[in-house]
């Protein structure tokens, strides 16, 4: 290709080939993210994730912040303000798991954090892990979860002594929303189905709204083929033949315990990724497991779900080759089997597993 164009001065000619860099090349741009290192193995597995980004050589900065309930105006719980100006600046997050400790007066930071930044969409592959044998060897599906409001709008109240009452909220706005980005999803990751996961045959008026919204997105999307099933019928099929799901959207407390589910089938929350999908092009990545403490500081933490997490994170800011670099070396070190943490069935150490997956990274180069 000439890139020489006779009608540019060499100003306009110099701008012309930037113009061009970005176009051709935006992925390979260096781009901040905001860090969440958290609690207990936390700081331990963001770690492992930064030397693996090294040695990828992924162009990511990051940018470390810390999230711990302060008190606001009005003694409102929020996040820090150093940390949501990061985010709101960088767009991108990415988030090791964060205690919440019981009776401690706030609320938990990650709901702190979902409604802080509009996470409506929680989005889950579970993808079968060769080499690390469950029950099952060929899952391939994605949850997507409202995160927003459901039975976790929040709202109770005491009617009378003895007798409580928990309201679930389901909207037509947040439904739409996360009923077109199922579909969104789907089509942008070559997906051929989304089944909405529902109980509108009990609860007519709030499942039933939802499994309407799907209803009319389904016919937006005319390419991707649309079923809806009720809750207990997904899980009696999840667990004889979970093959059978690809995309799956759902409120709320369904999305809870269906995504853990799902989890279960590949190995656990220790090799599950996740992503938070927010309004404003806001996303934060996370691992989904707790803060273990029982072995936090001992470099016995295996760092896959958070990694992987970081991998959902580089697809979903373009940068494809990064991603698929980082995935092998990680699911050939666990197919490999001889560097494992204790976890998968190995006796490595946190370290040691990174160190392998890197070392696997440097002989592709
Ligand atoms: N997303 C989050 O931030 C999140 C999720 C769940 C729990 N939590 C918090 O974490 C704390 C502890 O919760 P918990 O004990 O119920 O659950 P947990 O996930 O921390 O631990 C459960 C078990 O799994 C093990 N485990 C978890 N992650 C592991 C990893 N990456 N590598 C190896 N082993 C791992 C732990 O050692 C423990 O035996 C609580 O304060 C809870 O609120 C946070």
């Amino acid at each position: 290709m000439r890139l020489h164009n006779p009608g540019l001065s060499s100003v306009g000619y110099l701008f012309f080939l930037c113009a061009i860099k970005l176009v051709c090349f935006p992925a390979s741009q260096i781009q901040t993210v905001t860090l969440i290192p958290g609690d207990g193995i936390g700081p331990e597995i963001s770690n492992a994730v930064m030397k693996i980004f090294e040695a990828a050589k992924a162009p990511i900065r990051w940018e470390e912040r810390n999230v711990t309930a302060i008190r606001g105006p009005g003694g409102k719980w929020m996040i820090p303000p150093d940390a949501k100006e990061s985010m709101d600046k960088n767009k991108i997050g990415l988030k090791g798991p964060l205690k919440t400790p019981i009776a401690a007066g706030h609320p938990s930071m990650n709901l702190l954090l979902r409604k802080t930044f509009d996470l409506y969409a929680n989005v889950r592959p579970c993808v079968s892990i060769e080499g690390y044998q469950t029950p099952y060897t060929d899952v391939n599906l994605v949850t997507i979860r409202e995160n927003t409001e459901g039975e976790y709008s929040g709202i109770e109240h005491v009617i009378v002594d003895g007798v409580v009452q928990s309201i679930k909220l389901i909207t037509e706005q947040a439904s739409k929303r996360i009923a077109e980005y199922a579909f969104e999803y789907a089509r942008n990751n070559q997906r051929a189905s989304v089944t909405a996961v529902h109980k509108a045959n009990i609860m007519r008026m709030s499942d039933g709204l939802f499994l309407r919204k799907c209803r009319e997105a389904a016919e937006k999307y005319k390419d991707v083929k649309f079923t809806e099933m009720y809750l207990d019928t997904v899980c009696l099929n999840m667990v004889q033949d979970p093959t059978q799901f690809d995309v799956l959207v759902m409120p709320n407390l369904y999305g809870d315990i269906l995504s853990d589910l799902c989890a279960g089938l590949i190995g656990g929350l220790g090799v599950t990724p996740s992503g938070n999908i927010g309004a404003n092009g806001v996303a934060i990545f996370e691992s989904v497991h707790g803060t273990a403490p029982d072995i936090a500081g001992k470099d016995l933490a295996n760092p896959t779900a958070l990694l992987l997490s970081a991998v959902m994170m580089l697809r979903h800011m373009g940068l494809h080759g990064h991603a698929k670099k980082i995935e092998t070396a990680c699911f050939d070190t666990i197919r490999d089997r001889k560097v494992l943490t204790k976890d998968l069935g190995g006796n490595s150490k946190c370290s040691e597993f990174t160190e392998a997956i890197c070392q696997r990274m440097k002989d592709m180069d």
